[in-house]
């Protein structure tokens, strides 16, 4: 039997007569937008994250797009995201004609490096390049806002980055799509992904620790005014009454059917991070001794959701090894990311080069993922940690 990268079937069993009988009863409602279920799960997932309140939307882009609409990040602004993440981070702060400075990551958790933050915000505001490099252009620029990503299912340092924020007067937004359900300790309080930054947004992409059957997302905020105008926008603007736009928006909403998908799933999804943590230990004590390989690293007070499981190798040749030996095997595997955001085309006009990041380079050159999912075996991991000691 084939080893699935991500194991949907088995999960999709667990929760099949519980996602069938809410989705028969949204058929039988005929309320495909914006029916009960999407207000029962904001509500839900509101009070699991420990936020006041919830929006959901139609994908973790759209979360973010609505955010910074939200915060009115526009042209000019200079926005502060790591380049070793998914493209979305990055895409709608360019889409909203705002520019994303880059951050580089922390070589051991891959998540924004709070001190190289600080050092951006200073390069920006005195145009200097030499303390950070900054994009073309970047003199002109207003520091805005940061969006920090949880990435691989761990939270970033918030602890860190928050009072760096503070001190240049930066919105928070946080990017949890691969981190639903992950913990970390803030001021020794656990707080759950979701919960930090003035917004913040997270994807039910199948894939992801908490997915729907489709796309989906949602924002979270404290805030009963970003409430009001995430609300909005998630609906092209609208005012008072539906044909009445008061600012520009989106076609943003959660389909009902995602909602009841999720309102399923969300019954086995504290069982599933428990999962997802033994697994992560077996893992753990089963790569460990193999030389050359670096294992995801949670530093303490902290849960990952270990939305994905990445190593890295010792080179690129190195981690070629290691992909075939795994293909021979029959053991999927996937590079997140190959190529960091700064070096991407798309970002050409920014104007970095090479060399500018070379913590996400070096991670890009060298990391690979593994099978990660809350069924996995013990006989399975042992099977790929086989495949891995060659
Ligand atoms: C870090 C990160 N941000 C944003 C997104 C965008 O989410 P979606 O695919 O739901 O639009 C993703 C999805 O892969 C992601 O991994």
């Amino acid at each position: 039997m084939s080893i699935p990268f991500i194991d949907l079937k088995t999960q999709h069993r667990r929760v099949a007569a519980e996602v069938e009988r809410g989705i028969q009863a949204v058929l039988a409602s005929g309320a495909f937008i914006n029916g009960p279920d999407v207000a029962r799960l904001e509500e839900r997932l509101a009070g699991y994250c420990g936020t006041r309140h919830a929006v959901g939307c139609a994908s973790g882009t759209d979360a973010l797009m609505m955010a910074l609409m939200a915060l009115k990040v526009g042209p000019g602004d200079a926005v502060f995201c790591p380049p070793f993440t998914f493209m979305a981070t990055a895409e709608v702060v360019a889409l909203l004609g705002a520019t994303p400075v880059f951050v580089d990551v922390d070589p051991a958790t891959c998540n924004m490096d709070p001190a190289r933050l600080d050092l951006a915000v200073r390069a920006v505001r005195a145009d200097d390049p030499a303390l950070h490099p900054l994009p073309a252009h970047a003199g002109a620029l207003t520091p805005k806002a940061v969006i920090p990503v949880d990435l691989f299912g761990l939270l970033a340092d918030y602890a860190a980055i928050l009072p760096v924020a503070a001190a240049h007067g930066l919105f928070v937004i946080e990017d949890a799509a691969q981190a639903f359900g992950a913990t970390s300790e803030l001021s020794g309080v656990a707080r759950r992904a979701g919960s930090f930054g003035q917004i913040a947004c997270t994807s039910f992409f199948p894939a992801k620790p908490l997915g729907c059957y489709g796309d989906g997302g949602m924002c979270f905020t404290d805030d009963p005014e970003l409430l009001e105008l995430l609300r909005s926008i998630r609906v092209h603007g609208q005012g008072a009454d539906k044909y009445q736009n008061v600012r520009l928006g989106i076609t943003g909403r959660l389909d009902t059917m995602q909602a009841a998908v999720l309102l399923a799933k969300f019954e086995i999804f504290e069982d599933e991070v428990r999962l997802r943590q033994d697994v992560a230990a077996r893992y753990a004590k089963l790569l460990g001794p193999i030389p050359g390989l670096t294992l995801p690293v949670v530093p303490g007070g902290n849960v990952s959701v270990h939305a994905q499981y990445c190593i890295q190798a010792e080179s690129t040749a190195h981690r070629q090894e290691l992909l075939d030996r795994l293909t021979r095997a029959q053991v999927p595997s996937s590079i997140y990311y190959p190529v960091p955001l700064h070096l991407q085309p798309a970002f050409a006009n920014l104007g970095y080069g090479p060399g500018a990041m070379p913590v996400s380079e070096a991670l890009a050159a060298r990391i690979f993922s593994i099978p990660m999912h809350p069924y996995l075996t013990a006989e399975v991991q042992q099977e790929i940690a086989a495949a891995l000691a060659g």
